[in-house]
């Protein structure tokens, strides 16, 4: 049995392989309609979700399972103190398989300990966000042909963002990447990544500016500042519009740079480059969900 906590918990040999089948259910969806019949998804979410939970439940449906959960810890018994361990294990009696969200970094990992069903970290803390890397990385592939050899700015909450952190570990993997980390140095990624960037030799650099390196960039990977993560108001307030990406600065942006976004959005991407051709965020939402009914399909070895 397998479980996903990081996006390392896979090879890029696994991962090719989970993305040709995401390619071929997202052109083949009536193949699939009935792959996971009679199989149930438990979603465990203990923090605020769109688009992970509703695509994970979109990818259960469309592969003929169903799906069971909670949305919110206050509506489960983590508000009368169950632990994640004796939760697990309940939901292990339920269902085939389990997502889960929590603000507590590691969360997932103990459920997965005790856990007699496969466990899919679905965002914990500020920590890791597996699957929403594999979703960048499907849209990346598919838009792109490659995941290798591209400059790649990641721009904004580079401190507590977790798909940043996730994203940074899966591309380092891949051939010719040099990042861009652009943020305020109170929101700088984390130190312990630069130093295994350094340990790597994979070239990166840090700049404040958006518009310095901005005709340098293939991918940008624009980030929410994270409210929920910030210890005061103040500092919040401060830098919470820091970015607004809008069309002036992107005049000086590649014709066929890709801008991705995990969402939500606040004011960091402003409304009027939705229809910029290279803006691809709601595209990466529907790679969501082929790539979580692939990983679905493969971590109930279903294909
Ligand atoms: N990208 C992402 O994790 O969005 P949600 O918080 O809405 O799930």
């Amino acid at each position: 049995m397998r479980h996903l906590m990081n996006p390392l918990d896979m090879t890029t040999e696994e991962l090719d392989r989970l993305f040709d089948l995401a390619n071929d259910m997202e052109q083949n969806m009536p193949k699939y309609a009935h792959l996971c019949e009679g199989k149930k998804l438990a979603t465990c979410f203990y923090e605020p979700s769109t688009r992970t939970r509703l695509s994970f439940e979109s990818a259960m449906l469309n592969l003929g399972g169903s799906v069971i959960g909670f949305s919110d810890a206050g509506s489960s018994s983590a508000s009368k103190g169950e632990s994640v361990s004796d939760t697990i294990r309940v939901i292990s009696c339920f269902a085939d398989i389990c997502a889960m969200r929590h603000p507590k970094e590691g969360a997932p990992m103990v459920a997965a300990s005790k856990s007699t069903i496969p466990v899919i970290n679905a965002g914990d803390g500020g920590h890791q966000h597996p699957t929403q890397t594999l979703t960048d990385l499907l849209t990346i592939r598919s838009l792109k042909g490659r995941l290798g050899n591209f400059t790649v700015g990641l721009c904004g909450d580079l401190k507590f963002g977790r798909t940043v952190h996730s994203l940074i570990e899966a591309l380092v993997r891949y051939e010719g990447i040099n990042f861009i980390f652009i943020s305020p140095p109170e929101l700088k990624v984390p130190d312990y990544i630069t130093e295994h960037l350094n340990e790597l030799q994979i070239p990166y650099k840090e700049v404040i500016k958006l518009e310095d390196c901005m005709p340098d960039l293939d991918l940008l990977y624009m980030t929410r500042v994270q409210r929920e993560r910030f210890f005061n108001e103040e500092d919040y307030v401060r830098l919470k519009d820091f970015y607004i990406l809008n069309k002036q600065k992107l005049s000086t942006a590649k014709e066929d740079m890709l801008i991705l976004h995990p969402l939500p959005r606040v004011n960091e991407i402003s409304v009027e480059v939705d229809d910029d051709p290279r803006a691809a965020y709601f595209k990466q939402v529907q790679y969501g969900v082929y790539v979580r009914m692939a990983l679905i399909a493969t971590l109930l070895e279903l294909v």
